[in-house]
């Protein structure tokens, strides 16, 4: 529901038609709501309201709620155990501070690192060379060129059997591969509203399994 021409010309904003209910819970598609003009001219903000219970149940999608920097952990950690050893490749999403290192922390103590976990801005990637196989951390907000990533050999990285999540991956638009699953986290009153979206068949699988452990840790 887009109330106002206006709220979709704000510098930095995404936008997005969702032009009737229906095409909110198709597969594929998300649940967006711009209120105001105001919501969408925060800067690199997007304004995401999730309405409805069958809308956090779509079957490329999960929206998960997220009060404290312990349960984004927890949820990294949920997400590398239903990874398992296969590859899989991640796009973290949300403003400075939204919690996508925590995330990554949670992902990496899962995969079996112990020590600190820092977003890698200076180098760009960090690496983990893991017991059950490596991870890579990226961390793009300081990178001023997707072409930089060329330099770095980004797609040797990005090889069907690595896990790589990336911090500020819209910085590397055109270079990076599609990912398997795209990770966005917003803002709330009173914490954090993590959606997942499933853009690849792997990354279907995986959010699947996810749901699945969710389901078995809630019951
Ligand atoms: N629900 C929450 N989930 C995650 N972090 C939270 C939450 N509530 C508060 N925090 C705080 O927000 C901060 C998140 O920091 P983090 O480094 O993970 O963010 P980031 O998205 O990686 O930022 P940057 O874009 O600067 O790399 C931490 O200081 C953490 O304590
Ligand atoms: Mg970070």
């Amino acid at each position: 529901m887009v109330e106002t021409e206006g709220a979709l010309m704000g510098q930095h904003s995404v936008c997005i038609t969702v032009e009737t209910e229906g095409s909110m819970t198709g597969q594929n598609s998300r649940c967006v709501t711009v209120e105001t003009e105001e919501s969408m001219t925060g800067e690199n903000s997007l304004c995401v309201t999730v309405e409805t219970e069958a809308s956090m149940t779509g079957e490329n999608s999960l929206c998960v709620t997220v009060e404290t920097e312990a349960s984004m952990e927890w949820l990294g950690r949920q997400l590398a155990q239903s990874t398992g050893t296969g590859g899989l490749t991640v796009a973290l999403q949300g403003t400075l501070g939204a919690g996508k290192t925590t995330f990554t922390r949670g992902f990496l103590r899962q995969c079996g690192h112990l020590g600190t976990v820092k977003s890698p801005t200076f180098t760009l990637v960090e690496p983990y060379d893991l017991a059950e196989g490596s991870v890579y951390h990226f961390d793009l907000y300081r990178l001023l060129d997707p072409t930089e990533l060329e330099w770095l050999g980004v797609r040797d990285y990005f090889s069907p059997n690595t896990r790589c999540l990336v911090e500020w991956p819209e910085r590397g638009v055109g270079v990076l591969p599609i990912f398997d699953l795209q990770v966005t986290i917003h803002y709330t009153d009173t914490g954090r509203l993590v959606e997942l979206y499933a853009s690849s068949a792997r990354g279907h699988t995986v959010l699947e399994a996810l749901r699945v452990l969710s389901r078995n840790n809630a019951s």
